[in-house]
């Protein structure tokens, strides 16, 4: 997989087969369906060439996105009142700080309802420059080189695609969380996938890929810890990465999201406090999970004032900034609540552990995570060959235990599943036995 096309203008389009791509779906909500425009809804006929889905030139690219396709199910077997165990999408279940949302309350009043500052205030990005020199002893200016975001997801896609298009190529690992790889697409860029898991160096792979590119190699994105595979990454590893970026002139765009989920340290290390990192990189921080705030959509984008003034212009024509309640709760959190992300990484490594232990007693091993709040687990060996949606839908169907198919993170995802560890211990206790009656049966 390592190096190989994902696609892109320009570039080979490998069509995994339909059951490969596409989830099995229960008769009751009718047929499978493709990316957007693959095949009309039944009944419906297109009359309108302009109105054809199929020749929208990036939605008709993108296929189902992976978490929506399990939700469907999960919302299905919930209101059938069926029992489910939810390992799909990486939504932590804990609440946020107290001091935070009491911030939030306490902002929603009158005069804090019109569109906020674009590029969000500068008390916000004071508390991020501080938050960033805390923690890595980097001193960032809030002006030009710190730019809060409606979460790292959506920076992240916005920054590709204020940066590549047709000709240039992005590398990206694989399996990916999806905006790694289609963000590079929905630019038009060719994607390459970078293999990445356990036991292998990504930086090595991706040298091994630039010899490869067909385009002109311009950005690389790293993750680590990563999702789906859970692996991390000393500094050595970021510092090889960073070489490679320096050694074929591309940017490196780091996503720290997890930099409070490295189990074996307190904190995650950041590309950007590496010597020289910031003529080249941009590494985003998410307040998602090492505050439990995903509902409130904050993350940060920082390091080269070049890139970051890239992602300020688009996001200029695109969007109105960030809610001042969000603000000033996200405020609070980088100032006031530094011991909170331990107690989340000490949940996610707990939790971690009992699901390994717990798959194992079910007769299905699976390496401990590195870090993230991911399990990424190979399917069992008797359902190797069919495929992971085929393998989620019935473990699904059969159990209750809803999982995200690896093949909705990739090439490289397929013939794996990822369990996201937002259940509690006792749940997942629960949820390893009906796996192990279900691999016993089957
Ligand atoms: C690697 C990675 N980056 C970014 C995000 C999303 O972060 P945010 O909630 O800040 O958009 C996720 C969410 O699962 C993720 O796994």
């Amino acid at each position: 997989m390592e190096g190989s096309g994902m696609g892109g203008a320009g570039g080979e389009r490998p069509t995994p087969p339909e059951d490969r791509r596409q989830p099995v779906r229960s008769s009751r909500r009718g047929p499978p369906r493709g990316p957007v425009g693959s095949a009309p809804p039944e009944g419906r006929a297109v009359r309108s060439e302009t109105l054809d889905p199929s020749r929208w030139r990036r939605a008709s690219r993108l296929p189902p996105y992976v978490f929506a396709e399990v939700a469907g199910w999960r919302a299905e077997a919930l209101a059938a009142g069926r029992t489910v165990f939810d390992f799909s999408l990486g939504n932590p279940d804990g609440e946020p700080p107290e001091a935070v949302v009491r911030a939030l309350r306490e902002a929603a009043r009158p005069g804090q309802f019109r569109y906020p500052q674009a590029n969000g205030g500068r008390e916000l990005r004071e508390a991020m420059a501080r938050w960033y020199g805390r923690r890595y002893g980097v001193e960032l200016d809030p002006e030009t080189e710190i730019l809060p975001v409606l979460g790292a997801k959506e920076g992240i896609g916005h920054l590709l695609l204020a940066t590549l298009g047709p000709g240039d190529a992005l590398l990206t690992p694989s399996p990916s969380y999806p905006i790694h790889r289609f963000g590079g697409e929905m630019a038009g860029a060719e994607v390459v996938g970078v293999a990445i898991g356990p036991g292998q160096s990504y930086a090595a792979n991706v040298r091994r890929a630039l010899e490869r590119t067909r385009s002109r190699p311009r950005g690389l994105l790293a993750c680590f810890p990563h999702n789906p595979t859970g692996v991390t990454a000393g500094e050595g590893e970021l510092a090889d990465l960073l070489s490679a970026a320096r050694e074929h002139d591309l940017f490196l765009l780091h996503d720290l999201a997890y930099a409070d989920l490295d189990f074996a340290r307190e904190r995650a290390p950041s590309a950007l406090a590496l010597p020289g990192a910031r003529e080249r990189t941009v590494e985003y921080f998410s307040l998602s999970k090492s505050y439990q705030m995903a509902g409130f959509r904050c993350g940060f984008c920082c390091g080269n004032r070049d890139l970051v003034a890239a992602l300020a212009r688009i996001k200029s024509y695109l969007d109105y900034g960030m809610f001042n309640p969000v603000q000033a709760a996200a405020r609070v959190a980088l100032d006031e609540c530094d011991d909170f992300p331990a107690t989340v990484r000490a949940r996610m490594h707990a939790r971690a552990r009992a699901l390994c232990e717990g798959l194992s007693g079910a007769g299905w091993s699976a390496p401990m995570p590195r870090g993230s709040m991911f399990l990424w687990a190979r399917l069992p060996p008797a359902w190797a060959s069919r495929g992971s949606w085929a393998f989620s839908r019935a473990l699904f169907d059969a159990t209750g235990v809803a999982v995200s198919p690896g093949a909705g993170f990739g090439e490289g995802g397929d013939g794996f599943v990822r369990f996201a560890l937002v259940e509690p211990e006792e749940r997942i206790a629960r949820a390893c036995q009906a796996v192990a009656a279900f691999l016993r049966e089957r």
